[in-house]
């Protein structure tokens, strides 16, 4: 039996948010440590909710620690256009039993990395900010992190400017903290997420397992393609999110390469771009693994086998 991955999933809940969280643990070669939430989609009262909600979906005792609802330097900004009012509208939500541990999210970062040094992964599928929190506030972890495997940025275009992917706008500072840190980094960018798109025969692949998480997922997912049919002309969501725990499981399925890549925080146009050297026209170093292509049939099948093992 292989020794399960340890991993910390750092969330802005969020549709994709919450699907990340229920493959991670429905997927025994990973260990859960912990659920940390930030603000990103909606504010951190609402994603930190949303988590809660849906470890509950999980039934899962997963702990949840709340971090930052406002990012290092600039104002925040939210999605609520395209998560709803909640973060997580379209499916019914119950109203969560339980609620977050005492401890700040960055502070659980930083004692668990501690507690085990070169295991844990870090995944966070929001804004940077309780990540960069915790290198700022303990940089002696920063060589302890085995990965950070990060749903951000783009390699072309942006989603929210026309240069700026959402979860690199709502915090640029805090990405340019943790691209400069050094720690070994993936990054699974728009560039590879609209190519795993939740037409709807792949959202009926989740609606008939018959299950009420299949149900739920279903749901999700039809609501979060309203945005994408208004906004792109598609028929379904992009579902970025769960590539990241999907990269963990089978690498296989997706291919990454090594690239420079800064964050642009001059304020103009392309303010919050991940400006990646694709062709390392500037001889630097990479500073991060990222996605470029992705086997959608494979990902979507891997989702709905991990998703049909809850009943
Ligand atoms: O740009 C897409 C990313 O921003 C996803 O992580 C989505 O959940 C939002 O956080
Ligand atoms: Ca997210």
């Amino acid at each position: 039996m292989i020794t399960p991955r340890p991993v910390i999933l750092d969330l802005d809940p969020g549709h994709d948010d919450a699907v990340n969280i229920l493959l991670a643990l429905a997927s025994p070669e990973l260990r859960v440590l912990g659920l940390t939430t930030v603000f990103g989609n909606v504010g951190l009262e609402r994603t930190t909710r949303n988590a809660l909600i849906t470890r509950q979906i999980a039934r899962s005792d997963v702990p949840v620690y709340a971090g930052a609802d406002r990012p290092l330097v600039q104002g925040r900004i939210s999605a609520e256009a395209v998560h709803g009012e909640s973060g997580l509208d379209g499916p019914h939500l119950p109203i969560p039993t339980r609620g977050t541990e005492d401890e700040h999210a960055a502070a659980f970062i930083i004692r668990t990395v501690r507690a085990h040094p070169s295991e844990v992964t870090l995944v966070p599928t929001g804004p940077l900010t309780n990540v960069a929190l915790a290198f700022r506030l303990a940089p002696d972890i920063i060589p302890m992190v085995r990965e950070v495997v990060w749903m951000g940025g783009s390699t072309d275009t942006g989603n929210w400017t026309p240069a700026a992917e959402f979860n690199a706008l709502a915090d640029p500072h805090a990405a340019h903290v943790v691209f400069g840190s050094g720690v070994p980094l993936t990054m699974i960018g728009l560039n590879a997420s609209h190519q795993a798109i939740a037409h709807p025969a792949r959202v009926e692949l989740f609606r008939e397992l018959g299950t009420p998480t299949g149900a739920f997922v279903a749901d999700l997912l039809a609501f979060f393609a309203e945005h994408h049919l208004e906004r792109y002309g598609w028929d379904g969501g992009a579902l970025h999110d769960p590539l990241t725990v999907a990269y963990l499981l089978r690498p296989d399925l997706f291919r990454v390469q090594p690239m420079h890549v800064q964050i642009d925080l001059s304020g103009g146009p392309s303010h919050g771009r991940t400006v990646a050297d694709v062709w390392h026209v500037t001889g630097q170093a990479p500073t991060a693994q990222v996605m470029t292509r992705v086997d959608a049939d494979g990902f979507f099948e891997l989702l709905r086998d991990r998703i049909a093992t809850y009943r």
